[in-house]
């Protein structure tokens, strides 16, 4: 399904409204940067590090939901390495080897790769990228059958940023050659509205506190999405308020969005209410939840789940997803006679 949600944390044409460069809501350095500061700080030393020993700088594996800023690191790092624009592509665009090959080789000296939906590459051009990341350097095969011939080729020296939703997709192998490997969590509700605050001075929209406290509230903890329902409000206090955001309108907007007190829209409540009523609560497996909903699994397990769990809404058991008793109580929706929360289901999945 192709509906688009304002809480989505995927990237969508709005969120990028610049077409020079990057979107001007985002942080160019690490020092602007709000929030991860256990990121921030080894970033820092180690970007630090790398241009005083005149190297490039370890390989970052950054994973976590969509929107927290794994993109915007990688144009911070590359900025703070002064390696101008990081060579950005994705798993997906990574077809065959040659496609990674002519990236790389493309790379100058201390420049950084990025690397979106890394698991997403397939196992034959993620081979050629071990040797890439260790030795720099690649071995390529030209030729077939007995005229079969390997081409050593030496690369510049590279930093490469990888992204992924999925940490647990990636191969072992894969892993172990980034230096820094860090899950991005959700923001906090205090380092959400300093975002959100800097956002608005930045849009030169003048606004209540108790407004962007609002928007910073129902943000579902992803900046992606604190900026965007800002923009959004921004043009209801521009219509119904002569540009100022008061409390009033930013819920007004809010609402007629769908968007609830904890920052759920009609798409995360669809998947608490068919867990209920379809399923009786869980553990239902998650293709099966995908199929009655008429969704894909993928955008469920990346875009909606993340948060629930993180609300503690469903939990993820061995047997498939369950919904809490809280969920119920959000949904206004009496559980089930069977106890909801079992100790046979305490053992998480992952
Ligand atoms: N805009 C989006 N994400 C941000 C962050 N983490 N810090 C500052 N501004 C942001």
């Amino acid at each position: 399904m192709t509906r688009q949600r304002i809480v989505s944390g995927q990237q969508l044409p709005e969120d990028e409204p610049s077409r020079q460069g990057a979107s001007p809501l985002r942080p160019k350095r690490l020092a602007e940067y709000i929030g991860q500061s256990e990121l921030v700080e080894k970033l820092q030393i180690s970007v630090q590090a790398a241009k005083a020993r005149h190297e490039a700088m370890e390989h970052v594996l950054l994973h976590g939901p969509p929107g927290l800023g794994k993109t915007t690191l990688a144009h911070i790092i590359s900025e703070e390495l002064n390696a101008g624009a990081p060579k950005m592509t994705s798993g997906p665009a990574l077809a065959r080897p040659t496609d990674l090959v002519s990236m790389l080789t493309n790379i100058r000296d201390g420049e950084v790769l990025f690397i979106d939906e890394i698991h997403r590459m397939p196992a034959a051009v993620e081979e050629y990228l071990y040797s890439a990341m260790e030795d720099f350097a690649i071995d390529v095969v030209t030729g077939g059958g007995t005229h079969a011939d390997s081409l050593h080729i030496d690369l510049a020296p590279f930093t490469l940023i990888g992204a992924t939703t999925r940490a647990g997709l990636l191969s072992g192998p894969m892993r172990s050659r980034f230096g820094i490997v860090h899950h991005l969590n959700f923001y906090s509700p205090a380092d959400l509205l300093t975002i959100v605050k800097r956002s608005a001075q930045l849009l030169e929209l003048p606004a209540d506190a108790e407004a962007l406290t609002l928007v910073a509230q129902r943000a579902r903890g992803t900046p992606r999405v604190a900026n965007r329902i800002l923009r959004r409000v921004r043009d209801f206090a521009l219509v119904r308020g002569q540009g100022r955001l008061t409390l009033p309108i930013a819920r007004d907007a809010l609402n007629l969005e769908g968007i609830d007190e904890l920052g759920l829209d009609a798409l995360d409540r669809r998947f608490m209410q068919v867990l209920a009523r379809d399923y009786d609560g869980g553990p239902a497996g998650l293709e099966a939840l995908a199929a009655t909903m008429g969704e894909e699994a993928d955008t469920l397990e990346d875009v909606v789940e993340p948060f629930l769990l993180q609300t503690g809404f469903i939990r993820r058991t061995p047997k498939g997803r369950q919904l809490t008793v809280a969920a119920y109580s959000h949904l206004k929706i009496k559980p089930p006679l069977k106890p909801v929360e079992s100790a046979a289901d305490e053992a998480p999945l992952f």
